[in-house]
């Protein structure tokens, strides 16, 4: 799902098809059909995404066997062609496909590390929606990214019997078919068949669940939002559902059977939470939020409306980071990873205002100044290199600027800035001269140099 708003970033997105229309501009083959581009231009991951094309939605039917870990599935995009597609990649990491068809007619295909190129019987004309479904089968190979070296990626065992697929940012590609790069959202429906006694949960909301006579489940969740792919996420193993619906968005928690009173007793603050972020931000983006604790995970992950969590119990500060990715990081978006601050910052900086609204201005200030003496000797954190991605100087310096933003226009300025720019990106993607722009047309101030000196200054500003 592209966005309609054309912005810098979808620009960004098209850049590959303009420069292929300038090349064949002199000749006669203006239109000719070409193959899809295998990458989206990122700098840092050029080869996750693909060209071409644009992903409307994912059908995902998958049944899992834990005795041998092998899942056996069928994925159905929804997509639509952006060029005369001759031919197309997804990425796909492992697995054993199967077949392809598109359209309902079987196409070729190749794999090629992780890309599965697939040649349809007759090209797909720009313009033209189209539909993929590949049925694929395995067991799924954690991903090694260097972008998170203490952890593998992917759909994975993280405790004996609980399964999970934490994927930021490229595992999903180990369990599902993908155009697996940010810039291109979709919304997914997930049919996920277990052993009985089993839980399968996923993003969004649960439509139903299903017992088959052969001692299955089926449990049928639909995220009905945009979502990145990287943001997907199921999680099996023996849960216990809790749901609050007092609230104005229902809450619905998974945990571990036999988790510890204390443990759950952790996310009781998610309400507050919640209603404190609504207030300041706008409404949350999606129909039901919660958590899923999973034994063994190391950790947080901000699944889209579906946090994952290891089985301990989370500090506040955690649980707030997660929750307040739900809207930049998950609505709002990075169009490229280098601009990772802008969740990273943003989730870190929420931290220093849950503590200002707990327990006021000093609570506040002392959470700052801890900030920056930890970043004090750390690299900028604007343009990072892929090992740098979750540094710590992303969180920290990232969060600084924030607060360097407020001291500069105020605070009345300074909460418009943060509420325009989730409004008027939600369920899209930005990139750092997105915000520069939203808070420089507010605020009426020139802040080229102070965005400069604390995202890309080599010594660490001082502050405000
Ligand atoms: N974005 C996550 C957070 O909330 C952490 C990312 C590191 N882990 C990962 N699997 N990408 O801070
Ligand atoms: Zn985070």
């Amino acid at each position: 799902m592209t966005s309609i708003r054309i912005t810098a970033v979808k620009l960004h997105l098209l850049s590959a098809l303009s420069l292929m229309l300038l090349m064949f501009a002199s000749s006669a083959a203006v239109f000719a059909q070409q193959p899809g581009a295998d990458g989206l231009g990122d700098r840092l991951y050029p080869r996750l995404g693909n060209g071409g094309y644009d992903v409307r939605h994912y059908s995902i039917d998958l049944a899992f066997k834990p005795e041998s870990k092998a899942i056996a599935a069928t994925a159905l995009l929804e997509a639509v062609a952006l060029v005369d597609l001759a031919s197309f990649n997804l990425d796909l990491y492992e697995l054993t496909v199967n077949s392809v068809r598109v359209d309902d007619i079987r196409a070729a295909f190749t794999r090629e590390e992780a890309e599965l190129v697939i040649s349809p019987e007759a090209y797909i004309p720009a313009g033209a929606a189209f539909q993929v479904a590949i049925t694929y089968a395995g067991v799924p190979q954690p991903i090694a990214d260097p972008a998170v070296p203490w952890v593998k990626l992917g759909w994975q065992e993280w405790a004996d019997g609980y399964f999970a697929a934490v994927s930021q940012p490229s595992g999903s590609m180990n369990w599902f078919p993908c155009n697996n790069h940010p810039l291109d959202k979709a919304t997914y429906s997930f049919r996920i068949t277990v052993p009985q006694g089993l839980t399968a949960v996923a993003n969004g909301v649960l439509r139903e669940t299903i017992a088959n006579d052969n001692d299955t489940r089926v449990f049928v969740w639909e995220m009905q939002q945009p979502m990145a792919s990287y943001l997907a996420l199921v999680a099996i193993g023996d849960f216990v559902a809790a749901r609050d619906d007092s609230g104005s968005v229902p809450i619905r928690n998974f945990f571990p059977v036999g988790a510890s009173d204390a443990s759950i007793a952790g996310y009781a603050v998610t309400g507050d939470m919640m209603a404190w972020l609504t207030e300041l931000l706008g409404p949350y983006p999606f129909a039901e939020y919660g958590v899923v604790a999973v034994p063994g995970f190391p950790g947080a992950l901000e699944s889209q409306s579906l946090s994952i969590f290891g089985a301990s119990g989370p500090a506040d500060s955690v649980l707030l980071h997660e929750l307040l990715h739900q809207w930049f990081g998950n609505s709002v978006t990075l169009a490229h990873w280098s601009d990772i601050w802008l969740h990273e910052g943003f989730a870190t900086y929420f931290i220093a205002l849950w503590r200002e609204k707990q327990f006021g201005a000093d609570a506040y200030s002392t959470f700052i100044n801890a900030l920056r003496t930890s970043a004090m000797a750390l690299k900028a954190p604007g343009n990072p290199e892929k090992s740098e991605l979750f540094a710590w100087s992303v969180y920290a310096r990232g969060a600084l600027v924030l607060h360097a933003l407020r001291g500069e226009v105020g605070d009345e300025t300074f909460f418009e800035i943060l509420r325009t720019f989730y409004r008027e990106n939600a369920y899209s993607n930005v990139d750092t001269a997105d915000f520069i722009a939203v808070a420089e047309g507010l605020s009426e101030a020139e802040l080229e140099d102070l965005f400069a000196a604390w995202l890309y200054g080599e010594r660490i500003p001082d502050l405000p």
